[in-house]
């Protein structure tokens, strides 16, 4: 997809971090944008910003683990700007703890938000866009970890493993129409994921014995991410990535993220156990 100029863009997880970053850039290429959050005030704080930036731009309040709040995003797209061209299920959340003590309720709130937000994305908007039948395109935020390994973090590389194999699937079934398919695989940027706690619904909380592990985890990701990219650097990623219609959106070439996927690569490939660097305990 190359022309980016008054199409309309859906972006979930839109008020904060990547996905803010992505819909500042794409107002800023002249398209209209629906920003989507399950986080009222910061996304109701994004739409003034956009439009008084003079986009064209609505807010529809989504929770995207929930099908139903999806397909409203769905038809709230087409009420307001009557198309919907690019897609990008960006919403995601972190939950640290070791596989077997991490309680069940982590599994089910990281997988509801990001691979079920992802899934119900997927099956809300392209039906429209396959009827459409005009250049449009699906960006899913998956991670570098979803094409790495690490320790003591499963609920979230699992997530990011199953954002990595949809985005994959996808893309060979949509291969010969109008759709084009990326999946971002970030390293670490400076947003709010490290306080994913703050969007986590009530009946998901962990109990009152905190674990851990978990803890510790989560507040080194929380500390580390001040360290990293800023998410405008995304947001140019993703839009060279439309225009060139690249599936695979990964990190800087020759980074420690790269090293570590290639090493993982040439483990599955010689079938050796799991060898070389570990980036471990982050995203
Ligand atoms: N920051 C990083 O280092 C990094 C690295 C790799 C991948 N990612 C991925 O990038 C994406 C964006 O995260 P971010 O780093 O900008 O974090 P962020 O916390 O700054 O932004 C995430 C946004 O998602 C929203 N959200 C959370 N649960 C939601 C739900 N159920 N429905 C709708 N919106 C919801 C939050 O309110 C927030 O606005 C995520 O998928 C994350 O896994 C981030």
């Amino acid at each position: 997809m190359k022309e980016l100029r008054d199409r309309v863009a859906i972006v979930t997880g839109a008020a904060s971090g990547i996905g803010l970053a992505l819909s500042r850039r794409f107002a800023a290429e002249g398209m209209r944008v629906v920003l989507a959050d399950v986080e009222e005030d910061a996304l109701e704080a994004a739409r003034r910003e956009l439009v008084d930036g003079g986009a064209e731009t609505i807010a529809v309040r989504t929770d995207v683990s929930q099908v139903d709040q999806v397909s409203a995003l769905a038809e709230a797209t087409l009420d307001a700007f009557g198309k919907a061209h690019v897609l990008c299920n960006n919403a995601g959340v972190f939950a640290a703890g070791a596989s077997w003590q991490a309680p069940l309720s982590d599994f089910e709130w990281v997988f509801g938000v990001n691979v079920w937000g992802v899934l119900h994305g997927i099956r809300s908007f392209v039906p429209i866009m396959l009827e459409q039948n005009e250049p449009a395109h699906i960006v899913n935020t998956a991670s570098m970890a979803g094409v790495t390994r690490a320790p003591l973090v499963s609920a979230y590389y699992m997530s990011k493993h199953a954002v990595v194999s949809l985005s994959e699937t996808l893309y060979l079934e949509l291969e010969d129409g109008p759709i084009g398919v990326s999946m971002l695989c970030p390293e670490v940027i400076n947003t709010r994921i490290g306080r994913s706690e703050r969007n986590r619904p009530p009946h998901l909380k962990r109990g009152e014995e905190e674990e851990p592990t978990s803890t510790l985890v989560e507040s080194s990701l929380a500390e580390a991410i001040h360290q990293g990219l800023d998410p405008s650097v995304m947001a140019d990623r993703v839009v060279n990535g439309i225009r060139d219609d690249q599936l695979y959106i990964l990190s800087e070439e020759g980074g420690a993220w790269r090293e570590v996927c290639n090493a993982r690569l040439d483990d599955i490939r010689l079938a050796r156990n799991p060898s070389g660097p570990v980036i471990a305990a982050t995203n």
